[in-house]
């Protein structure tokens, strides 16, 4: 198998080339992004590996699919970057559904804790001498309500970890888990009641600005919302004007609905022209970071072992028709919710 790498980081490349040491496939980094323009880079490839900012439109599907690449391969467990319905029945999609939840639940809990103990700030401060505790004032995590927005692998990790605290657990699912022991309300009854809500459902048509102006308006004065799911989950523009009134507590927020443009890359030496983004940056109730609350050994070692076994089974595919590809996904997945006919080892197409 010949596999071209795209927005590759030297972390990917270390992580890949030790796995690939059990496969021996061909592999090409490239450092760009993948878009319609750099995916003619992919002609004599049988693979794209591609990750979350890459544009995986209908324009980039129809160049991969002249160029004769047969499938694609997120290094990621999200796929909302790739127009799974114009890739439907042309080029396969497969992806790393589960890698390690812990790491993103116990970076959510990490903003979490930043922000409402000010961490952030504290640290700023002592390093400059600077020992006043003046506006550094947070709220015991014991006793509060948190509503936890998608109850999948992430959110129940989030919720074992948020038990630990003493917290109450909300919950809002479409597809709600009756086995977990959890209380499931309607979003508007969540939002209205939780001091922490954090955010762990896929982006969808469905869920674009899940959060907006009237989702905001419905949240506690004090209450922080955490999103290390899909940046547009939350309507941005809503989001800014709630912290300028004051009608939220604070923000913890690991993606951003425009990062393609500035995650992942070092812009220390440019001016930051998304005012939205610098606004967000400029709020001290506001944490930032930059897409990486996957980014722990044991992930990166985990999506290199799955994204590898993914092309393995694309490479038995070309010669069997029959050998089940566990980790496609198409339109249909999110069409049938949990239950797709896929359940019965069947491929998407
Ligand atoms: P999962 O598929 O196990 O769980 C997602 C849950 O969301 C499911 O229970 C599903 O029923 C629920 N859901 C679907 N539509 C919903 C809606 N409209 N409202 C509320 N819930 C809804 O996925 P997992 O592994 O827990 O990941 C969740 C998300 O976390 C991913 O979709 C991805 O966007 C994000 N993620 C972020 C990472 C980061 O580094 N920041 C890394 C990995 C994932």
């Amino acid at each position: 198998m010949k596999v071209i790498v795209f927005d590759t980081k030297p972390y990917d490349r270390k992580y890949l080339d030790k796995e690939n040491e059990r496969y021996g496939f061909e592999i090409k980094y490239i450092e760009g992004k993948l878009t319609p323009d750099t995916a003619k880079l992919a002609a004599g490839y049988d693979v794209v590996c591609a990750f979350v900012n890459d544009d995986i439109g209908a324009a980039t599907i129809d160049v991969l699919v002249d160029v004769g690449v047969r499938a694609i391969a997120m290094r990621c467990a999200g796929y909302n970057n790739v127009d799974i319905r114009h890739a439907f029945g042309k080029i396969h999609v497969v992806r790393v559904p589960k890698y390690s939840p812990f790491a993103v639940a116990e970076h959510a809990i990490a903003l979490l804790m930043t922000l409402n103990r000010r961490i952030h700030r504290a640290y700023l401060r002592t390093r400059d001498g600077n020992f006043n505790l003046n506006g550094l004032l947070g709220f015991d995590m014991h006793g509060k309500i948190v509503g936890v927005v998608g109850t999948g692998q992430i959110g129940r990790c989030f919720i074992d970890i948020c038990r630990g605290f003493g917290m109450q657990v909300l919950a809002y699912d479409p597809y709600p888990n009756p086995n977990a022991g959890i209380e499931y309300v309607s979003i508007d009854e969540l939002l209205s009641r939780s001091d922490v809500v954090s955010l762990h459902c896929p982006l969808t048509a469905e869920t674009h600005h899940l959060i907006d102006a009237k989702r905001l308006s419905l949240m506690k004065p004090n209450a922080v919302i955490v999103n290390t799911s899909r940046g547009a989950l939350i309507d941005s523009a809503a989001l800014i004007e709630a912290l300028k009134d004051g009608a939220i507590g604070g923000a913890a927020l690991d993606v951003y609905e425009e990062e393609a443009q500035y995650f992942f890359e070092d812009h220390s030496n440019d001016v930051i022209k998304d005012d939205q983004l610098t606004r967000l940056l400029s709020f001290n109730n506001v944490l930032v970071t930059s897409h990486q609350a996957f980014f722990t050994h044991e992930a990166l070692e985990k999506i290199a072992e799955v994204t590898f076994e993914n092309i393995a089974n694309l490479s038995a595919f070309r010669g069997n028709r029959e050998t089940y590809l566990a980790n496609e996904v198409c339109y249909q997945c999110e069409k049938f919710g949990g239950d797709c006919p896929k359940k019965n080892h069947k491929n998407c197409f």
